[in-house]
């Protein structure tokens, strides 16, 4: 398929973009691994540990990291509160640390993908410590500030409209020193800044560009659909008073995917279009998968929820892979399972499947693999899913996310973000110190090293997965075209370029039995399976066992020859 403006209608130096034929791996920088001993991942724990993610024989064959935020933070937010975009919080490092990390990463050919939080900052960003003083001053139109709509009875100032933060509450809050309010769609320490302010905008574009000059090959757009909106501010139309959480109870028509929106990400483009391979991926804010493919441009993918938000069924699948073909049809989606907002995938489809025990684990989290490093689409992996990972338990009274705690009845985000579990010693070897959060229950038996010396573990069937799409044009690049093979368990699916076809096949549920496969020109031959080693020539029947992923290949050469 020729997605416009990839290799072919780009020209020949960027023949193979990274971000469209690459894999991308999420790192939580708090949880990856610790060098110096005080409990929280840092920079230099990361450079220890490139070897494994790529360059190297054992290595896992990803093209690129993305950094969740490393910038100076106060950290009520996981970090996507900066008080300074510029600086490395010490507790990652410095700024030599990230030069060398950068530096290592490119020995590797790894890309670099920062974490760009550009919606809000942290109340302690020296703008907004500037900007709520008074309403003058070079930093006094940064944010979003506005008078109140009235006073109640009591003499309180009630706020300019209705809109709410997604952590909970109004999305105003009031400064007495201005006497007016300020926006926060996050929490209150996290105030919105104001795009239409012209230095504000200049600001963050000399940002991006001292970013790019230090050598970064692209960035994560936090919450991107939110950073501009409706200048008036009306209020938003309420449309459910039962909806599940206060946020949907509204439509929110006023506060995010304005219009005007595409041409502030042009300008912000065309400076990172700028440097040869670089690219961008975009963070949706709670819009649909139409939204999403409707905001992408060539070199700039933009994250869909939707195969993250669906159930592990085939029937579930399927209906997700029909909407997103739909949707992103002549344009190239992103493939995510898990991230550090959600619960981990692996978590999620054994809470369906209704069991825990190891065996179940290690098959669902190899049968999803083989869905994430197959479909169309640019892969994004979460840290530690490589090794089957599950959510961590954190008692509320305990939670570190205070953010997730501000917004009543929801998950407390902890349980996906625990320290990476490298070995089977004390504290996992993620740290010589106290962990910031506890250690996986089961890392003593599910860990790196552990999971290296097996070519049955899920970390060999991922490592197994990426080399064969990385030698594979129709897995890369192909078309995609669902297969009913007769079974409502079986998901299945042809990746096509030329004259190679891939198929991939997928059960779902805990009973075995016999597809029917797809005719072809000429046999298939089983490439992948995820509970066998062998790979067997088939005839037009194959057994599929519980949770079991198979990749096949059309032996065409085979006829000719
Ligand atoms: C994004 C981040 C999330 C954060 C939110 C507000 O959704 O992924 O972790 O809480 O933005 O900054």
């Amino acid at each position: 398929m020729a997605i416009p403006g990839s290799a072919s209608a780009a020209g020949p130096d960027t023949a193979s973009p990274w971000w469209l034929d690459g894999v991308v791996y999420q790192v939580y920088p708090r949880s990856f691994a610790d060098s110096n001993g005080d409990g929280v991942g840092d920079l230099q724990g990361l450079i220890d540990h490139l070897d494994y993610l790529a360059g190297g024989p054992d290595s896992l064959g990803v093209d690129a990291i993305w950094i969740s935020p490393i910038y100076a933070s106060p950290m009520l937010d996981g970090g996507y509160d900066i008080m300074d975009h510029t600086t490395v919080d010490p507790v990652f490092g410095t700024l030599a640390d990230l030069d060398r990390l950068i530096e290592e990463c490119h020995r590797r050919d790894i890309r670099v993908i920062l974490d760009l939080v550009m919606n809000h900052t942290s109340d302690l960003h020296p703008w907004f410590v500037q900007s709520r003083q008074s309403r003058t001053g070079p930093f006094a139109d940064f944010f979003l500030w506005r008078d109140p709509s009235g006073w109640d009875r009591d003499g309180r100032p009630e706020p300019p409209n209705n809109w709410l933060s997604w952590f909970g509450g109004s999305a105003w809050e009031w400064e007495p020193r201005r006497q007016q309010f300020y926006l926060h769609t996050f929490l209150p320490e996290q105030p919105d800044v104001n795009w239409r302010c012209a230095a504000l905008r200049a600001e963050m574009w000399s940002m991006v560009s001292g970013w790019l000059d230090r050598g970064v090959d692209g960035f994560r757009l936090d919450v991107f659909n939110a950073f501009l909106k409706t200048a008036e501010m009306p209020s938003n139309p309420e449309i459910s008073a039962d909806a599940s959480t206060a946020w949907d109870s509204q439509e929110h028509r006023h506060d995010k995917d304005h219009p005007e929106l595409h041409d502030l990400l042009a300008e912000f483009r065309g400076i990172v279009d700028a440097r040869p391979g670089t690219a961008t991926v975009g963070e949706l804010f709670t819009s649909d998968v139409e939204a999403a493919a409707g905001y992408w441009a060539p070199r700039h993918l933009v994250f869909d929820w939707v195969l993250l938000e669906t159930a592990w069924t085939a029937a579930s699948f399927r209906a997700a892979i029909a909407a997103r073909e739909a949707a992103w049809s002549g344009r190239w989606p992103t493939i995510v399972l898990s991230n550090h907002d959600r619960s981990r995938h692996v978590s999620r489809y054994l809470h369906t499947l209704g069991r825990r025990d190891r065996a179940t684990a290690d098959a669902v989290a190899k049968a999803a693999a083989t869905i994430e490093l197959t479909l169309r689409g640019t892969p994004f992996l979460y840290y530690g899913e490589e090794i089957g990972a599950k959510d961590i338990v954190v008692a509320r009274s305990r939670a570190r996310d205070r953010a997730a705690v501000a917004m009543a009845g929801w998950w407390n985000r902890d349980g996906s973000r625990a320290p990476m579990a490298w070995s089977g010693g004390g504290n996992a070897g993620f740290t010589s110190g106290t962990p910031w959060l506890p250690i996986p229950r089961d890392a003593t038996s599910r860990n790196v090293d552990r999971q290296r010396a097996s070519e049955r573990s899920v970390l060999a069937h991922y490592r197994r997965l990426l080399a064969l799409r990385r030698g594979s044009v129709a897995l890369r690049t192909g078309e995609l075209a669902l297969v009913d093979v007769g079974d409502p368990d079986v998901l299945a699916y042809l990746r096509r370029a030329g004259d190679e076809a891939t198929l991939v096949v997928v059960r779902f549920g805990l009973r075995g039995g016999e597809i029917e496969l797809p005719p072809a020109p000429g046999p298939w031959r089983v490439v992948l399976s995820s509970h066998d080693l062998a790979t067997p020539t088939v005839g037009s029947r194959i057994a599929v066992r519980p949770l079991e992923a198979i990749v096949l290949e059309c032996v065409v050469d085979a006829i000719r020859g």
